[in-house]
């Protein structure tokens, strides 16, 4: 494995399942300080377990994405004990119910608007400054390809990561002279915690997604973090604005 992330200090929100779990491993196996941040407590410990298992560290950091004093915070600690921030992977998300337009409940419309969208531009907002202070660096922001797509009963999701789009480019728009590279990536069916239970709810409709993928099977998690990674790394040195789809060809 290399060491690309060596003396490197990465941010990675929604650390404690899924991609950003994976993302978070292999920032850690490739030398970055890593801070997690996830709700949950147990999945922190069982992601900093695994980087253990990988001589790597990850410091765990108990956040709601959506409260911006807990985002502040979180900055403010990064800057306190690392002194610097090179990477942020703003990932954490949620899907919310699946309600046509006109039965979908309010709340729950901005709940998943605040933990999707509202989250990114927190993030951004206090990541930018601490970035610019380390002489520049790269934000990816997790979209989907529901900000392609209008899959029906998904109004909240969608919107909030149509609007995940918007606000990465008008941030890279906003700083891609101050050497600060901001890009998304879109992930389609993805196997982790959040769409493994869904299925096993309804093994019928996995069955029928999966055979509607041109690749016939979901993406791994590792799959995803890997593009994430890259668009983090040197690598991609002159991809700016982008959402890059990661989805076996779904949106083909
Ligand atoms: P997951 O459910 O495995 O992981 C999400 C993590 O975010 C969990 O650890 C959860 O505790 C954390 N989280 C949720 N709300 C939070 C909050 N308010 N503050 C802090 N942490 C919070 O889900 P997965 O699949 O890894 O999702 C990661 C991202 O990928 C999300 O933004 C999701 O919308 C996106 N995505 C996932 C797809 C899939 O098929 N799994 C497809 C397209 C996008």
């Amino acid at each position: 494995m290399s060491e690309e992330f060596k003396g490197k200090v990465v941010l990675v929100s929604g650390a404690g399942s899924g991609i950003g779990r994976e993302a978070a491993l292999l920032f850690a196996r490739q030398g970055a300080m890593v801070f997690g941040a996830d709700l949950s407590e147990k999945g922190l410990s069982e992601t900093q377990e695994l980087a253990r298992e990988a001589a790597g560290t990850i410091q765990a950091a108990l956040v709601d994405v959506s409260k911006e004093t807990e985002v502040a915070a979180l900055i403010k600690r990064i800057d306190q004990e690392a002194g610097r921030l090179d990477a942020a992977f703003n990932n954490a998300g949620i899907t919310g119910g699946t309600f046509r337009l006109e039965d979908y409940p309010t709340d729950d419309f901005d709940r998943v608007l605040s933990v999707n969208l509202r989250s990114v531009f927190l993030a951004m907002k206090y990541e930018l400054p601490l970035l610019k202070r380390s002489g520049g660096g790269t934000i990816v922001n997790t979209a989907s390809v529901a900000a392609l797509t209008g899959p029906g009963g998904m109004s909240a999701y969608a919107a909030s990561k149509h609007g995940v789009q918007g606000l990465t480019r008008v941030a890279a728009m906003e700083n891609a002279a101050q050497n600060i590279r901001i890009n998304a990536i879109a992930p389609g069916w993805t196997e982790t915690p959040m769409v493994i239970a869904n299925s096993a709810q309804n093994p019928a409709f996995a069955e029928l997604a999966r055979k509607a993928i041109p690749a016939k099977r979901g993406g791994q998690p590792s799959e995803i973090a890997a593009a994430a990674v890259w668009l983090s790394s040197p690598q991609s040195s002159y991809v700016f604005g982008q959402m890059l789809v990661v989805d076996g060809g779904m949106t083909i």
